[in-house]
C-alpha cells in the first residue's frame, strides 16, 4: 500500500469524466487500497479515484458510524430522498467550504472489488458523500452546488451553534420527561 498524490482544483483530470471499472484484478486491489490509506491519512471522509489521477469509476467512502470504509466500484445512485443542508468540504479543495442542499437519504448500486453487486443505503453525512464522490466521477465538483460559501472561522461558529442547539434539545427532552413523570 502506499499514499496517493491528491490532486487539488486547477488539475484538468479534476474535470473529466471517468470511466467504468471492467477488470477486477490487482491494480484494482492496489488502488483500492492505495485510496483507502490515503483518505485515513488526509481524515477525509470520501476520495474519488479522479482526485489521485485515475479516471475511473471508483470511490471509497467513510462510514463515520461504524469507522468502515466502503468500496464503490462503478457506483449508480439509484434513489434520492428528503433533504439536508449543511457545510461541505473536499480534499482537492483545501480550506474551502460551503452550504450544499444534499438529499438526506440516497441508495446507492455498486460493484465490489470482486465484481459482485450490491446496494448500499445512506443517511445524513454518509448521503452526503456518496453524491460528492459520485459527482466527482463525471467531473464535478462540490463548489458547482454551494449556494453559500465559509470562510474557516463562520465554519466554526456554524459547528459552535449546531453543538448549541443539540444541547438545548438534549437539555429540553430531559426537562419534558421529568414533567412527564
Ligand atoms: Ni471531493
Amino acid at each position: 500500500m502506499a499514499l496517493r498524490n491528491i490532486l487539488k482544483e486547477g488539475d484538468e483530470s479534476l474535470l473529466k469524466k471517468s470511466r467504468p471499472i471492467t477488470q477486477f484484478n490487482d491494480r484494482l486491489f492496489e488502488l483500492l487500497d492505495d485510496m483507502k490509506e490515503t483518505l485515513m491519512a488526509s481524515n477525509g471522509v470520501g476520495l474519488a479515484a479522479p482526485q489521485v489521477g485515475v479516471l475511473r469509476r471508483v470511490v471509497v467512502v467513510l462510514d463515520v458510524d461504524t469507522d468502515e470504509i466502503i468500496e464503490l466500484i462503478n457506483p449508480e445512485i439509484l434513489s434520492v430522498e428528503g433533504e439536508q443542508d449543511g457545510p461541505e468540504g473536499c480534499l482537492s479543495l483545501p480550506n474551502i467550504w460551503g452550504l450544499v442542499k444534499r438529499p438526506d437519504h440516497v441508495i446507492v448500486k455498486a460493484q465490489d472489488r470482486n465484481g459482485d453487486e450490491f446496494t448500499v443505503e445512506g443517511y445524513d453525512l454518509l448521503a452526503r458523500a456518496f453524491c460528492h464522490e459520485c459527482d466527482h466521477l463525471d467531473g464535478i465538483l462540490f463548489r458547482e452546488h454551494v449556494y453559500q460559501f465559509l470562510t474557516q472561522e463562520e465554519l466554526d461558529e456554524y459547528y459552535a451553534q449546531q453543538e448549541e442547539e443539540y444541547d438545548e434539545e438534549e437539555f429540553d427532552e430531559e426537562f419534558s420527561e421529568d414533567g412527564d413523570e
